[in-house]
């Protein structure tokens, strides 16, 4: 069992949030709250909010704080919270951090840790062009870095891999954008409160060991 297990994962786009969610997951069963992955399921089901989401993700840009905001406070009072949970790329502004306090104060719960992973520009671009993702399982590949061993199919399930609509060179350079001026503010916001802890390692193994070290 993890001691820390309330968590948020911030990075840029393709700092591998999600890679090391999976990871953390095989070993702890959490509850993986990615508001990216939530939001791509209400684009796919075409719910109102997703075609709204839909024209902002494909610019890179955000959705508004309030209703974000909203969808993270119903999912983290669902049962399956209690045993921890992963806020993957929530919160991404001071307001959304503001509000996510808000929340978690009225259940009666806390952060543990805020992990922070930073990673070069051009390594985010060279990662985020070549990302290819399960459309049914969601697992996450790279043709550069993690490839499947077949091309174009999952190891895990055998459904088709494709990419991400907003992971073309023009909508990941607007997308780094945005994180450098709406969500870095967050890390000195957590910092000074105690709760930061940074990972500069680019090497899968070295952050799966510092991730693993810092939360037991
Ligand atoms: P979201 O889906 O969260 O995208 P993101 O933050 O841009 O992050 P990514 O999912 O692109 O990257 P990641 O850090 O998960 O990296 P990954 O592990 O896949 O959000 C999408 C959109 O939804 C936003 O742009 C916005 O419009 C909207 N949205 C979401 N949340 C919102 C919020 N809170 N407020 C407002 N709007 C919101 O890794 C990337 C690639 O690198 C993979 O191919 C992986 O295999 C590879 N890789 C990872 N780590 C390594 C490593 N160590 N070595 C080699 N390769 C690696
Ligand atoms: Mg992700």
């Amino acid at each position: 069992m993890l001691k820390k297990k309330n968590l948020i994962f911030v990075g840029a786009p393709g700092a591998g949030k999600g890679t090391f969610s999976a990871m953390l997951l095989e070993d702890h069963p959490m509850a993986h709250i990615s508001t990216g992955d939530l939001l791509r399921d209400e684009v796919k089901r075409d719910t109102k909010l997703g075609r709204e989401a839909a024209g902002l993700m494909k610019e890179g840009k955000l959705v508004p704080d309030e209703i974000i905001a909203g969808m993270v406070r119903d999912r983290l009072a669902q049962p399956d919270c209690e045993n921890g949970f992963i806020l993957d790329g929530f919160p991404r502004t001071i307001r959304q951090a503001e509000l996510l306090e808000e929340a978690l104060s009225s259940l009666g719960k806390s952060l543990d840790r805020v992990v922070y992973f930073k990673v070069d520009d051009d390594t985010i671009l060279k990662r985020l062009t070549a990302r290819l993702n399960c459309k049914k399982c969601g697992k996450i590949y790279n043709k550069l870095f993690m490839p499947p061993t077949v091309e174009g199919v999952c190891d895990v399930c055998g459904d088709t891999l494709y990419q991400r609509p907003d992971d073309s060179l023009e909508t990941a350079k607007a997308r780094l954008e945005v994180f450098y001026k709406q969500t870095s503010p967050l890390i000195d916001y957590y910092r000074d409160r105690g709760l930061l802890f940074e990972i500069s390692e680019l090497d899968k193994d070295k952050i799966c060991a510092a991730l693993t070290a810092e939360l037991e």
